[in-house]
């Protein structure tokens, strides 16, 4: 039985707290962590160190994704990974992501320091970009590592007017960071839990089941700009005012299903941005998410079709553009149960839930079978800088990994 460290949960926290302000930040007096930013070389700086000094080789792939390696007993044995990721979102919480890897790492120190070697190497991945927090896209560098990106999407340009090719990645070789099929035993991945389940029934942690699906579209509404103090009302086409009436609607269609599903516009932009101009353009997002998919793409057609009928009423021009869309992810059935085994030996009670959050481990199950486990989250609060996780629950977390690799080793004798 590996013990792990007495402070590896409070060292894996603390790291988290270290990274979560400049120059591991790209903001000051909170964190936001964009792909491939000064804060993110720095961060991986950072993180190599950790890595190097819980006894892993580390490399950066193609994807700019950091990788740390400890080996196995067995050469050449399909990898354990586990992985999380290291951009945020603005001004997010300093767990949803890092904690993950940190806990990879917090792992792997303690085989070390207890002079293990399991029947397969293990890899901790720090993933570059789940978030889609710089560019428009979401889970770039776990798609490349799955072999699920094609070429098209790395053409994408950053708010700023940065291409992904002038970031600081070659975009010619980015999709070599896939990973041979038959080379992955298994991807897990720890996760704040980013809900208020395991808080609200004394849970410190529980076994993921799935993820939901996600949809995301990047919305345009052409107008007219125009003069705020002559343009009479009856003659404009504002399109700020429009957005507004197709914002209120995607939120009434969500509310109207009353079932799991999620629709949220979380970014808008209109133009061109003056007290005096009467907006001409407005770009919104729009991210549509459900465990059952067709529920989501039914609740996404209704929803674009209200939005389409409210241009129509107002003389306004729709371009939408689909993002991203990502599957529902279930986890892998034997290794839920055998991250409820490794509960129970932590002496916590069993309890399996779903993620409405994405999570890189979507993305890896095109690889291999994925597990996930959740760890409280003080008020399920997430993407916001109040997150907050208790270190006595992430000493929990780390015991239950710790349990998950035992058994994982025990199941593949070399
Ligand atoms: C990632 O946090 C997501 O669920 O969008
Ligand atoms: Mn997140
Ligand atoms: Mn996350």
């Amino acid at each position: 039985m590996v013990n792990p460290s007495p402070t590896g949960g409070s060292r894996a926290v603390a790291r988290c707290d270290t990274l979560g302000a400049p120059p591991f930040s790209d903001m000051e007096g909170g964190l936001y962590r964009g792909y491939l930013t000064p804060a993110y070389a720095a961060a991986q700086a950072a993180l190599a160190g950790w890595m190097q000094d819980a006894g892993m080789s580390v490399r950066r792939d193609a994807a700019a994704n950091l990788i740390g390696r400890y080996e196995g007993s067995v050469p050449d044995a399909p990898a354990l990974l586990i992985g999380s990721h290291l951009d945020s979102v603005r001004d997010g919480g300093r767990y949803d992501g890092p904690l993950g890897i940190m806990l990879g790492i917090e792992a792997v120190d303690a085989l070390r320091v207890s002079e293990r070697r399991m029947p397969f190497a293990i890899e901790v991945i720090a993933f570059g970009d789940e978030e889609g927090s710089r560019f428009p896209a979401a889970m770039l560098t776990s798609r490349a590592v799955a072999g699920t990106l094609g070429p098209e999407s790395l053409e994408v340009t950053d708010a700023q007017g940065v291409a992904l090719a002038d970031a600081g990645v070659d975009v010619a070789t980015y999709l070599t960071a896939a990973r041979a099929p038959g080379s992955t035993l298994a991807y897990l991945e720890a996760h704040i839990e980013q809900g208020p389940v395991l808080e609200a029934e004394g849970l410190a942690v529980g076994t993921v089941t799935g993820i939901a699906s996600q949809l995301r579209y990047q919305v345009q509404v052409d107008g007219m700009a125009g003069h705020a103090g002559t343009t009479t009302m009856k003659l404009r086409r504002d399109a700020l005012a429009g957005a507004a009436e197709m914002v209120l609607a995607v939120e009434r269609i969500a509310r109207d299903h009353a079932s799991d599903l999620v629709a949220t516009v979380g970014r808008i932009e209109a133009l061109p941005g003056a007290a005096n101009v009467i907006p001409g353009k407005v770009r919104f997002t729009l991210d549509i998410r459900s465990g059952d998919a067709s529920r989501r793409d039914r609740a996404a057609e209704a929803i674009l079709d209200r939005i389409a009928g409210i241009a129509e009423t107002r003389e306004l021009g729709i371009t939408i553009e689909r993002i991203h869309d990502l599957p529902a992810s279930p986890c892998d059935p034997m290794l839920m149960d055998l991250m409820d085994a490794a509960i129970v030996e932590a002496g916590q009670p069993v309890r399996r839930l779903v993620s409405g959050a994405g999570h890189d481990a979507m993305v890896m199950a095109a690889l291999g079978p994925t597990a996930m486990l959740f760890i409280r989250c003080k008020g399920g609060v997430s993407h916001n800088p109040a997150e907050h996780v208790a270190p006595a629950d992430v000493d929990i977390g780390l015991r239950v990994m710790l349990g998950f690799i035992e058994r994982m080793g025990a199941v593949h004798v070399g």
